[in-house]
């Protein structure tokens, strides 16, 4: 099929604002500071603005040009631009993450709709930490509630993604990013002002290295990947879309500051509130969501009406942000079984809403019901989050790197980083060495260093 009968994006503003949407979501707010609190802290950030800037920068730029110069879904790039060679399997992989990570990230946008509820009756009012978090062991624990919203949440990215990825989504980006942004803003003053909160702002920006483990640069190198959308073709989708005047490499550095940006915001909203309450920053998946009601109530608890309609604001921000992550997930997965296997779009779409809540459902009850049942020491949600963050995005961003710093003919390189000459080939030089040499030896390096080898 034409690249014109996918998901089209009307202005250049548009797409933009689609990576940026991608990108920005779960990962920046949920589970960047949980990442964070597991690993230490402020040494751990040091070490992913490192793999940000000189891993996820170039391999989005590398991204963005395989899927411009090919103008096709993820699996398909490769085969027009490496006919004929095993290439296709990268577009393949990253197919299968996309599918993985839509089965699990979908849980956790559920719970976004729950609190959107909890908010609206008032349920934080009157609890203290205690009794957030046994709120919120006992709704991850209850059998029925997280899969009604997980079913909820799939349902609506379906019918976004049936319906087309239109001037919708575009036009609630243009206000939800801003809107979210000024949000998270005035809930980091109120966190930083919070008694006792000090504890979190050092915890965040002053380095402890001796808290560095061989884990520690995995999970930093993964959350880039995860955070970024990297490494299993999904900004290289969304790039077919792009036209011939996008600049790749200014978007690729305007997407990659946004989300990280985002996700500093959240770390300065969580931990402070976190060390004020006592809540421990090694929390894990449910530091979010423990911590976050506690600061509307602390902060605004004399004023409900105010804590309420903040509180509503905020996880219904949280839940657009991962609304347009799970749709450009979702689209991943629709595109190529669309193209690859000839069948119309809405039954592609079906199967995926289908397979995907299946195997939600599963992950959702392995936090709570199936607690004991675990494979490799881990319950599926985290064994499908570390399959897909830890492993398969890390080494399809290797790959892509491969493939476009050795194997892509380098004036095709030149020609979509410079606009076919157009703009200045500042730090061309500097991307081709990056993808070339540096990403691949340090993704090697610390794969290597995780088995114990090194
Ligand atoms: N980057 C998204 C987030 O930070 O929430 C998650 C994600 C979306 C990962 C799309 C991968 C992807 F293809």
């Amino acid at each position: 099929m034409t690249t014109d009968k996918r998901a089209n994006f009307g202005s250049k503003l548009g797409v933009i604002l689609a990576s940026a949407g991608s990108a920005v979501g779960l990962g920046n707010i949920w589970r960047f500071p949980y990442e964070t609190g597991e690993n230490g802290g402020a040494a751990f950030i040091i070490i992913y603005l490192g793999c940000v800037l000189l891993m996820g920068v170039p391999i989005m730029v590398a991204e963005f040009l395989i899927g411009r110069r090919s103008r096709a879904n993820t699996a398909g790039a490769y085969q027009r631009l490496a006919p004929g060679t095993p290439w296709k399997w990268v577009g393949r992989m990253g197919v299968l993450a996309g599918f993985l990570i839509l089965s699990y990230y979908t849980v956790v946008a559920g719970w976004t709709l729950e609190f959107i509820y909890e908010a609206a009756t008032n349920s934080f009012a009157d609890k203290n930490a205690e009794g957030f978090i046994a709120a919120f062991d006992s709704f991850v624990a209850n059998p029925w509630r997280p899969l009604i919203w997980l079913v909820a949440f799939m349902l609506m990215t379906h019918f976004i993604i049936v319906k087309g990825v239109e001037k919708g989504i575009e036009k609630s980006a243009k206000i939800m990013m801003p809107a979210l942004f000024i949000l998270l803003i005035i809930l980091a003053i109120c966190s930083i002002s919070l008694p006792g909160s000090s504890a979190g702002i050092n915890f965040l920006f002053k380095p402890d290295f001796s808290q560095i483990n061989s884990n520690t640069f995995l999970s930093a190198m993964g959350q880039a990947f995860f955070s970024l959308s990297l490494g299993m073709g999904c900004l290289c989708t969304y790039a077919s879309y792009f036209k011939n005047d996008t600049p790749l490499s200014k978007v690729a550095l305007n997407v990659a500051t946004i989300d990280t940006l985002v996700a500093i915001l959240a770390g300065i909203i969580i931990f402070p509130a976190a060390f004020s309450v006592g809540i421990k920053p090694d929390a894990g998946p449910s530091l979010l969501f423990i911590t976050l009601p506690n600061v509307f109530q602390q902060a605004f608890g004399s004023i409900p009406l105010l804590a309420i309609t903040l509180s509503i604001m905020f996880y219904v921000l949280l839940a657009v942000a991962a609304l347009t992550s799970t749709i450009s997930l979702h689209e991943v997965v629709t595109a190529y079984l669309h193209e690859e296997f000839s069948m119309t779009r809405k039954k592609a779409a079906c199967i995926v809403t289908t397979s995907c809540i299946i195997l939600g459902v599963f992950c959702s009850l392995s936090l709570g019901v199936g607690k004991e049942y675990t494979l490799f020491g881990m319950t599926l949600f985290d064994l499908f989050d570390y399959v897909t963050a830890k492993l398969m995005m890390p080494i399809g961003g290797f790959l892509i790197a491969i493939f476009t710093g050795w194997y892509l003919d380098r004036k095709i390189v030149w020609e979509e980083i410079t606009n076919q000459g157009k703009l200045k080939p500042i730090i061309f030089k500097t991307l081709v060495f990056l993808l070339k040499y540096f990403s691949p030896i340090a993704i090697l390096l610390i794969f290597i260093h995780e088995l114990g080898l090194l």
